[in-house]
């Protein structure tokens, strides 16, 4: 009998391979391509061996092991959540009558199934989520999967632009659309891609614009605050969460993936009441619980410091890769060339303009020429949704993976390529001892 074609569901054939995913694969295959593409985190800094020890020591136990081997519960291990919230409760300021509860807590298989099931959960095909312009596309790929609409509101320095984003919920609603507008999507500090991060005065203006304009349904606000430990300067800011004081408007995303391993794909929800129950019953369906021995894992690296030492070494190590790269960006692209970039206080990754109309598009003379000299960076493009236009001469560039003297090497290398599609050639006044 002639063999039968598949019919993938609806929601598969909604569901395209995400555009990174070639950018990724040449970094691994071309070990000599200099990446600034790679969202990956450092690898020399993996604490491979606190891993090995708290493994070690749960696993020579045999209480501990059988604990830790055994299945464990679908929201997550219970002296993990205490953890996490008690951490949040310090980094947040909360007095013990506001203090986040562990049971609002639930662990996820990394922070992105958090932001899909969460997706499953709250939100129908047809229906609208602000996100920032330009935001994480990885999870533009999922609201794409579910049907949902992406709409995009501008930044600037201090993140997303609250006004802009009333001026949009006012329009949804002159033309009929407002109750399709489910939840106002954040990358609140040092966002993927721009690194910039929402001011302390925005934080509580959104809270407040969400609650406002809720007026046919609650208006969630995902507040994916990956990167809020990865702070190389300046003070730490308070969650968007803690201006929500009816506890019912936000949800935070957080994961162990950057501030500890990715390996460990562990990451977690602190939900509104009733939405961690109803979470928690979904995740069900999907694997009854996240990796149980690493969660244990987990438990113990925060029990004994090694994740705060951790976390200190990382702000170390990333501080040093942000330092070479905006010192490389300064250096080889002088304001006259009408280059511009963000400064990241934290995070992995910095927003580079190129001249107007300087396409950095996967196809585009720059990424052509970029590929010749062994280098890569993420087209600004993949970050934008199609709602209205958006600038073509933007790039992510990361400085997660190298290390200082490839970024170096990567941002001469992308300077030489400017050139050669013409960016101003400019003559530098050679110094003793520089290169020339
Ligand atoms: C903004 C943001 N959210 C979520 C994630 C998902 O990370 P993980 O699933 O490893 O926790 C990432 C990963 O790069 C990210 O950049």
């Amino acid at each position: 009998m002639p063999s039968r074609p598949v019919t993938l569901s609806h929601r598969a054939s909604l569901t395209k391979d995400q555009p990174i995913s070639w950018f990724m694969q040449q970094a691994v295959e071309n070990p000599d391509l200099i990446s600034l593409a790679a969202g990956l985190v450092d690898v020399e800094s993996l604490p491979g061996d606190d891993i090995a020890k708290v493994a070690q020591a749960i696993l020579s136990d045999p209480a501990s092991a059988k604990a830790a081997l055994q299945y464990g519960t679908t929201p997550g291990y219970a002296p993990l959540r205490e953890k996490i919230v008690a951490r949040l409760n310090e980094l947040d300021h909360r007095s013990p009558g506001e203090a986040y509860l562990a049971d609002d807590v639930v662990v996820t298989t990394g922070s992105q199934q958090l932001l899909y099931l969460l997706g499953e959960l709250l939100l129908d095909p047809g229906d609208i989520v602000l996100v920032e312009a330009p935001s994480y596309f990885v999870f533009h790929g999922v609201l794409a999967s579910l049907g949902v609409r992406a709409l995009q509101i501008p930044m600037d320095d201090d993140g997303m632009i609250v006004d802009d984003l009333e001026d949009r919920l006012r329009q949804l609603e002159r033309t009929g659309e407002l109750p399709k507008v489910k939840m106002i999507y954040t990358v609140d500090y040092f966002q993927n891609p721009t690194g910039l991060t929402l001011s302390l005065p925005r934080r509580a203006q959104l809270v407040e614009v969400a609650r406002r304009w809720s007026k046919h349904h609650r208006i969630l606000i995902l507040e994916d605050a990956a990167y809020r430990e990865l702070r190389y300067e300046g003070g730490d800011l308070p969650s968007i969460m803690s201006f929500d004081e009816s506890r019912e408007q936000v949800l935070l995303a957080m994961t162990f993936s950057k501030p500890m391993a990715p390996g460990l794909k562990t990451g977690y929800g602190i939900l509104p009441n009733g939405i961690a129950a109803a979470l928690a019953r979904f995740k069900g369906n999907h694997d009854f619980g996240s990796s149980n021995l690493n969660q244990h894992i987990l438990d113990r690296l925060i029990a004994n410091g090694a994740y705060d030492r951790h976390v200190a070494n990382l702000q170390d190590v990333y501080r040093n890769k942000r330092d070479a790269m905006l010192h490389a960006l300064k250096t080889e692209f002088p304001a006259v060339t009408g280059t511009t970039w963000t400064y990241p206080k934290g995070g992995l990754y910095v927003w580079w303009k190129a001249p107007e109309g300087m396409e950095t598009g996967p196809n585009s003379p720059l990424m052509r020429e970029c590929l010749k000299q062994g280098i890569l960076y993420v087209p600004g493009e993949f970050a934008y949704v199609e709602d209205g236009p958006f600038p073509r001469n933007e790039a992510r560039l990361s400085f997660g993976v190298e290390q200082p003297e490839r970024i170096r090497e990567g941002i001469e290398r992308l300077a030489h390529a400017a050139r050669e599609v013409g960016l101003p050639r400019i003559q530098m006044p050679r110094v003793a001892g520089c290169r020339g």
